[in-house]
C-alpha cells in the first residue's frame, strides 16, 4: 500500500506528478482558508508526510498522535512553526525550502525598502483617491535611498542578496549576524560588520532578516527603537515575532523612527484594526516575501522531493534536523 501524504493548501498538480507515483496524496482544497487544526490533527495521525505551511502548528501534541509520520515539509525557508526538537525526537525529517527563493525575497526586501523610503503606496493611493490636485515642490517627498547606510539584521543567503542590490544604490552595507563572516569574505562584498547596537545607531535603512528563535524573539524593542537615527527606515521581511509591535506603534507614534515597512506580523493576517495599521508611514504587506509565480512552482517542487526522498529512504535536499 502507498503512504499516504497530506497537503495543507492547493498546490499546482504539476508539481504532484512524481509524489503521487510513490504516496496516496490527499489536498486541504479550500483555496483562502486554511486547514483547521483538528482535521490537520486527523490527516496527521494516518500520514507518513506532511506538506506544510508556514501557517500550520506541527507541534509536540501533534507529532505524538502522528505515529506514523516520517517527514514534515514546509513550503518555507522559516521552520519557527515547526517544534524541530520534538520532530527530532519522534524520529521525524522537517525539510525546508532554502535557496530558491534567496533573489525573490531580497527582491521583496529591496522593493519594500524602497516603498517605504520614497512612499510609494501611499503616493499611488494619493492619485488613486483622487486627492492629487496640484504639484508642489514637497508633495509626498520621500528620503533618498542611493548612498545611504543599510543595516542588515541576519546575514544569511538573503541579507547577502539584499546587500548585493544596495550595492547597485551605492549604499554603505553595514551587517549585523551571529557569525561574523570572514575578513575575506567582507572585502570582497563590501560589508561591514556592526554590534546590533553600532548597526542600530548608525543605519538610515535596517532591514530585518533574522531567523525567529528563542534568542531573536521581541529583539526590536523599545530599547532598540529608541537607539536608531530619528530618520531611520524599519523593515521586516523575516518573522512578526522578531518585533515588539507595542514598542513599534510607541516608536511611529512618538517619531523615534520616520516609518517602518512590515511583509510579515505576530498574527497573521493582521486584523484590520490593528493600532500599527492606521500609520501612513508603515507600508504593510500580506506575507509575500517569496511570492512569485516562478519561486512557489519551486518551492511547491521542492517540497515535494523532500517527502519523495524521505519516504523512499533517500537523504532529502534540505532537511533541518540530523536524522
Ligand atoms: C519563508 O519562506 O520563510 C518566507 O517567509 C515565505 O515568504
Amino acid at each position: 500500500m502507498k503512504p499516504y501524504v497530506y497537503i495543507t493548501r492547493k498546490l499546482p498538480e504539476e508539481t504532484l506528478a512524481e509524489l503521487k507515483k510513490i504516496a496516496k496524496v490527499e489536498m486541504w482544497q479550500e483555496e483562502d482558508k486554511p486547514v483547521p487544526r483538528q482535521i490537520l490533527m486527523e490527516k496527521a495521525e494516518k500520514a507518513a508526510g506532511l506538506l506544510t505551511m508556514l501557517s500550520d502548528k506541527v507541534d509536540e501534541e501533534l507529532l505524538l498522535q502522528a505515529r506514523q509520520l516520517k517527514v514534515v515539509a514546509n513550503l518555507a525557508v522559516g521552520f519557527d512553526n515547526i517544534d524541530v526538537d520534538a520532530a527530532s525526537k519522534c524520529g521525524v525529517t522537517v525539510c525546508n525550502t532554502p535557496d530558491v527563493l534567496t533573489d525573490t525575497t531580497a527582491d521583496l526586501a529591496f522593493a519594500l525598502l524602497m516603498a517605504a523610503g520614497r512612499r510609494i503606496t501611499e503616493a499611488a493611493e494619493y492619485v488613486k483617491d483622487g486627492k492629487w490636485n496640484s504639484w508642489s515642490p514637497l508633495l509626498l517627498a520621500g528620503t533618498d535611498i542611493h548612498h545611504k547606510t543599510l543595516g542588515i539584521v541576519g546575514m544569511g543567503r538573503i541579507g547577502e542578496a539584499v546587500a548585493k542590490r544596495a550595492a547597485g544604490f551605492e549604499m554603505n552595507v553595514l551587517y549585523h549576524n551571529r557569525r561574523r563572516k570572514p575578513e575575506a569574505e567582507e572585502k570582497h562584498g563590501r560589508l561591514f560588520y556592526r554590534t546590533f547596537e553600532e548597526l542600530l545607531k548608525e543605519s538610515d535603512y535596517i532591514v530585518c532578516l533574522t531567523p525567529l528563535t528563542p534568542d531573536t524573539k521581541g529583539l526590536f524593542n523599545e530599547k532598540a527603537f529608541k537607539m536608531m537615527k530619528d530618520t531611520v527606515m524599519f523593515i521586516n521581511v523575516s518573522r512578526g515575532g522578531v518585533v515588539d509591535e507595542t514598542a513599534l506603534d510607541k516608536a511611529l507614534t512618538q517619531g523615534w523612527i520616520r516609518g517602518a515597512g512590515l511583509d510579515v506580523f505576530r498574527e497573521e493576517p493582521i486584523p484590520s484594526d490593528h493600532p500599527l495599521l492606521r500609520h501612513a508611514n508603515l507600508t504593510a504587506l500580506p506575507h509575500i516575501g517569496s511570492a512569485s509565480i516562478e519561486t512557489r512552482l519551486m518551492m511547491a517542487r521542492l517540497a515535494v522531493k523532500n517527502i519523495a526522498h524521505v519516504l523512499q529512504g533517500l537523504k532529502p535536499p534540505a532537511a533541518v534536523n540530523e536524522r
